[in-house]
């Protein structure tokens, strides 16, 4: 049986990116053998300037995380700080791996050129894939549901856990995989990726009004199809990927409708917009209700982390005393 871990970093509300990007396979993934943290510490390391309201955020990322499936009564779910045991192998990790391997990090350079107005030339950020390392090794995790831009820390995973067998001669942890979903990177309204940071993204939280605003006045169609008469190529239109997506009985009419001008934008993005809707009425329900259960999520969090615990600090002895930690 697979050992599940994943987390998210609560830096703002989730939406359609995490959802069909990695929260569609946390519900599926659930069971017995899975972890599902909110990665606070990870939040820090961009975050560190202000006094920020991580623990507000938090809160939210809980609500998302059961609107949309996460069942606790399944998996186990908890903050990444209250577990302490990760910061611990964390640090012992950070003995091992060489600098070189953070420094030409891919999403290391991304963020940096990407989050421009924050100084990120800390320890704590250039460590970030080392934490993320003893989050999923601490659980032994050997499958971990991500959004494609984590690959590259999946496999900064495996070589430390690689090197850290291959210096101790003791095989401790399982080498893990990333697992994508079928969406991997969705498209936010201005046909880019979904990003908070490209401000062009639909949320969970958003109203069925929201949600059918953003898309009919702010979502980008075929650049062709400038008049209603002109043909358009529904696989260049983000309005069309979500189609496929929430309205799947129905793609060859749309994209057949649109290939042949027979219908405008606007009806086509009508369609797809009470699709989207009827998807996400079922998550915004969930979601009024858990956000008065202020009360059981606390609950919720402290059980899971009492869970997380028992495994975590088996493993951290495990890790210690193959590094001679312990005898
Ligand atoms: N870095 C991940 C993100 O930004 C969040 C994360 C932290 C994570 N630790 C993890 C994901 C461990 C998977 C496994 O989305
Ligand atoms: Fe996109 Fe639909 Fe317009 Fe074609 S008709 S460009 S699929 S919105």
């Amino acid at each position: 049986m697979s050992r599940i871990l994943s987390g998210t970093r609560p830096t703002g509300k989730l939406h359609l990116g995490h959802l069909l990007g990695t929260l569609e396979n946390y519900r599926k993934m659930q069971g017995h053998d899975s972890f599902f943290m909110i990665a606070d510490l990870h939040a820090l390391t961009t975050e560190y300037e202000h006094k920020t309201t991580i623990a507000e955020k938090t809160t939210e990322v809980m609500v998302d995380y059961l609107a949309s499936g996460l069942d606790p009564e399944k998996c186990t779910i908890f903050i990444q700080s209250e577990v302490q045991e990760h910061a611990m192998l964390g640090l012992l990790f950070s003995m091992i791996t060489p600098l070189g391997w953070l420094e030409r990090n891919p999403t290391y350079k991304d963020q940096i050129r990407e989050l421009k107005g924050k100084d990120l030339h800390t320890h704590g950020f250039l460590g970030y894939p080392v934490l993320q390392a003893a989050d999923i090794a601490i659980y032994k995790a050997d499958k971990v549901p991500v959004g494609e831009d984590q690959l590259p820390h999946i496999e900064l995973t495996r070589e430390i856990i690689r090197r850290f067998h291959h210096l101790y001669e003791k095989e401790v942890f399982p080498e893990p995989d990333g697992v994508l979903t079928q969406a991997p990177r969705v498209p936010g309204l201005d046909g880019r990726k979904m990003s908070k940071s490209y401000g062009n993204c639909i949320y969970l939280s958003d109203t069925r009004e929201e949600v059918t605003k953003k898309v009919l006045t702010q979502m980008v169609t075929d650049p062709a199809r400038k008049r209603r008469e002109d043909k358009g190529d529904p696989e260049k239109c983000p309005v069309f990927f979500y189609h496929k997506l929430f309205n799947p009985d129905n793609t060859d009419a749309v994209a057949c409708a649109c290939r042949n001008a027979t219908r405008g934008c606007v009806d086509c993005k009508k369609e797809m917009c009470e699709k989207l809707n009827q998807y996400l009425d079922p998550i915004r329900e969930k979601r009024a209700l858990w956000l008065k259960k202020t009360k059981e999520i606390r609950e919720i969090l402290d059980k899971g982390a009492v869970r997380a615990r028992s495994v975590a600090s088996q493993t951290l002895k495990e890790a210690s005393r193959a590094m001679g930690l312990l005898p």
